[in-house]
């Protein structure tokens, strides 16, 4: 049974719950209050469960990177395994290290050049059908679930070789309430496993996205096409005692990982970079003339992608205010020292790239958008630890080329053609899932670049 941390200071929460309503309440507001009011190493208890909020640099390497041997990945990942199964998010050992080992390759950047033509043709699709054939005219669009749509289709091409045949509308259905039942669990202090109405909604919803998923492996297996895709380089993985590295249910489980938290995560990135540039139409018109000089109208490549700094710092500085895994945990498997602190066995490690992206120690202005801290500088000069919004360490993000790829395409082509402006000016709320997604719907107007100018012409 572990304890509080050694004297770590923290708010003092109910006798009974600590502070799992506030949690339940806005788990974001949370963390970052507790960051600022007792610094960076927080004791909270929620539930059950002893949780040290870590927001020291040296202390959030030290968990994910130097000593990740004294700690694994927590209890909520368990609960996502009932949902994602056992893909790379959720296993751990050797099973992990050889599944990883497999697929790093297919997510190096030389490798991903097809990424960035895929991106851009389904992007093209995608800006003609907000002006539904017509030159100008556009209606406001829910830019969250357009997004979605666009990144659906997007990591399908990569994955499978073609655009998606899902259909979007029910999957996403499928994905979110399953997604509502089990952040009900994990925020939930006592976990039953009775057979009530909500855990068989979950169940059908599950079953619906195992059916969309196989039938995309079936498909494939029978398709005759000599094209190489992600997944077929995965079916063809071989391990040397064993013959086929994925067994069936790995693939599975490893194709269905990398589909939701490919998608999702990048419109979720996307939804926030475009509410942000249509607040400030200043960074919008930076982004404009680059893009403009540097290819005029011509579609990007890998090595131009390069060449655009103040486009990629508009995508860093999102990812800084808006990162889309907001927070992520682990639980120490064993007693060990962080700073000051003793964190015993069991104790819960919470890191919230949320809180520390808008830590006044490490960033000034920090609740400003401003993609001018970024450019010209990588994110690495920034202190190490300080900036992660694709973790750190041997579980960093292994899609992350591919989502910094689609992010800047998707900015370049659209801003070749068009920006959006706000419809109404409430600011959004968002809603800290596993995601951050916006609380309720976010509706922009795409208008054509060219209407604009016609628009100051008269
Ligand atoms: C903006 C988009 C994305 C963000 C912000 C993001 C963020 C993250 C973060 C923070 C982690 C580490 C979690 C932890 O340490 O517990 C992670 C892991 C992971 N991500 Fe991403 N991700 C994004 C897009 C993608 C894409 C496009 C893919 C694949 C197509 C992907 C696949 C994965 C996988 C497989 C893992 C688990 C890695 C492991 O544990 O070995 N992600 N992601």
């Amino acid at each position: 049974m572990s304890h509080q941390p050694q004297r770590m200071p923290g708010p003092k929460g109910h006798f009974l719950f600590g502070h799992l309503r506030e949690y339940r309440r806005d788990k974001v507001a949370l963390f970052l209050r507790a960051m600022h009011d007792y610094g960076d190493m927080v004791y909270l208890r929620i539930g059950n469960q002893h949780v040290c909020l870590v927001s020291d640099p040296e202390s959030i390497i030290k968990v994910l990177q130097h000593e990740s041997h004294n700690y694994k990945t927590a209890s909520s990942y368990r609960e996502l395994e009932k949902l994602i199964g056992q893909g790379l998010v959720t296993t751990a050992g050797e099973s992990w290290r050889q599944h990883r080992t497999a697929l790093q390759p297919l997510f190096r950047m030389n490798n991903l050049s097809p990424v960035v033509t895929i991106c851009a043709e389904l992007t093209r699709r995608a800006i003609g059908s907000w002006f539904n054939g017509l030159a100008n005219a556009a209606s406001p669009i829910d830019i969250y679930q357009e997004m979605r749509h666009l990144t659906m289709d997007i990591t399908s091409a990569v994955l499978f070789g073609s655009a998606s045949s899902i259909p979007k509308d029910d999957f996403n259905q499928a994905f979110d309430s399953a997604h509502y039942y089990l952040m009900q669990r994990i925020e939930s202090f006592i976990k039953l496993e009775l057979p009530t109405p909500a855990r068989r909604a979950f169940h059908r919803s599950k079953h619906a996205l195992y059916t969309y998923i196989d039938q995309i492996i079936q498909q494939h297996r029978s398709a005759s096409s000599s094209c190489q895709t992600m997944l077929s380089a995965m079916m063809q993985a071989r391990d040397e005692a064993a013959g086929q590295l994925f067994s069936d249910r790995e693939l599975r489980d490893e194709v269905l990982t990398l589909f939701l938290v490919g998608y999702d995560t990048t419109a979720t990135a996307l939804t926030w970079l475009f509410y942000l540039l249509s607040q400030h139409p200043e960074v919008q018109a930076k982004v404009e003339a680059e893009v403009a000089s540097e290819l005029h109208v011509g579609a990007p490549t890998l090595e131009t992608l390069a060449s655009l700094t103040y486009t990629a710092s508009t995508v860093e500085e999102t990812l800084r205010l808006y990162p889309p895994v907001w927070a992520f945990s682990r639980e120490a498997v064993r007693d060990s020292t962080l700073g000051q602190y003793t964190i015993e066995a069991g104790n819960k490690v919470v890191i919230c790239p949320y809180a520390i992206h808008r830590h006044p120690k490490f960033w000034h202005s920090p609740e400003d958008f401003l993609p001018e801290r970024f450019h010209r500088r990588s994110p690495r000069e920034h202190i190490s630890g300080s900036y992660l919004p694709f973790g750190l360490g041997s579980r960093q993000c292994l899609g992350r080329n591919i989502a910094t790829i689609m992010l800047r395409v998707i900015l370049i082509m659209v801003t070749q053609q068009c920006r959006f402006e706000p419809v109404s000016g409430r600011n959004p709320e968002h809603r800290a899932g596993v995601f951050l997604k916006p609380r309720h719907r976010i509706y922009l107007m795409p208008v054509r670049i060219a209407d604009r100018c016609d628009d100051r012409d008269e």
